[in-house]
């Protein structure tokens, strides 16, 4: 499973990087807004910013919501950067958008996604990811991980490449159960990644082999 994290701020991304297991980033337009990034160029300069700190895709969503809108932004966003996922909303436009960029060999990461007959359309337009929102679908009390399970089945059914981006993602248990059903990737903030490392046992048992460590090391 593929770790990505979910945020525009550069110190979290850098902290995940330094971890060692981060595989890309996911951002969106809130997510930007949130770290005080707006106008064109330095929105484009951020992404460049991201990109040279994480190893691997980061997805960069287009604004446009008509078809040229959205291929001439994603045109721009795709030359800043080998990296760069074009991200594009699912809607009908966003559907035909992401056909030509898999057409073109651009990737793509079709977002919003709430529904299994989203997801097969996404795949057919050969999206190289999938957004399933798991943790705004649980919000509303509609089981988001049921969603990341019917995904998974119809995928394998036609051997999709297309790949399960689970989004939205609140917490650790998220992250853990999305991986039992083998969703191929999760983005989540910096602590749904950080959460895995916790258990009482471990600091436990770590205090008692210093302890035992010094008593024969005086
Ligand atoms: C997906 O790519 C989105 O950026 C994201 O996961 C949305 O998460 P939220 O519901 O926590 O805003």
């Amino acid at each position: 499973m593929k770790f990505f994290i979910d945020t525009a701020n550069l110190n979290d991304i850098r902290e995940a990087q330094a971890l060692g297991v981060l595989d890309g980033v996911t951002t969106n337009p809130s997510l930007m807004a949130k770290e005080g990034i707006s106008g064109k160029n330095n929105i484009l300069k951020h992404y460049v910013d991201i990109c040279n700190i994480v190893d691997g895709d980061v997805s960069a969503e287009v604004i446009a919501v008509d078809y040229d809108g959205m291929i001439k932004e994603g045109e721009e966003l795709a030359d800043l950067h080998p990296q760069i996922v074009v991200k594009l909303p699912m809607t009908k436009e966003g559907v035909k958008a992401c056909k030509y960029f898999s057409d073109k060999g651009v990737k793509t990461n079709v977002t919003l996604v709430f529904s299994a007959g989203q997801a097969l359309l996404a795949a057919k337009a050969g999206a190289t990811y999938v957004s399933p929102f798991l943790g705004r679908l649980d919000d509303c009390s509609t089981d988001g991980l049921a969603l990341i399970q019917e995904i998974r089945d119809i995928y394998d059914n036609y051997a999709f490449e297309t790949q399960i981006l689970a989004a939205s993602i609140r917490h650790t248990m998220h992250v853990v159960n999305c991986a039992k059903i083998g969703a191929d990737v999760m983005t989540g903030p910096l602590s749904s990644i950080t959460g895995l490392l916790k258990h009482p046992l471990t600091d436990i048992g770590l205090a008692q082999f210093l302890a035992d460590y010094a008593k024969g090391n005086q």
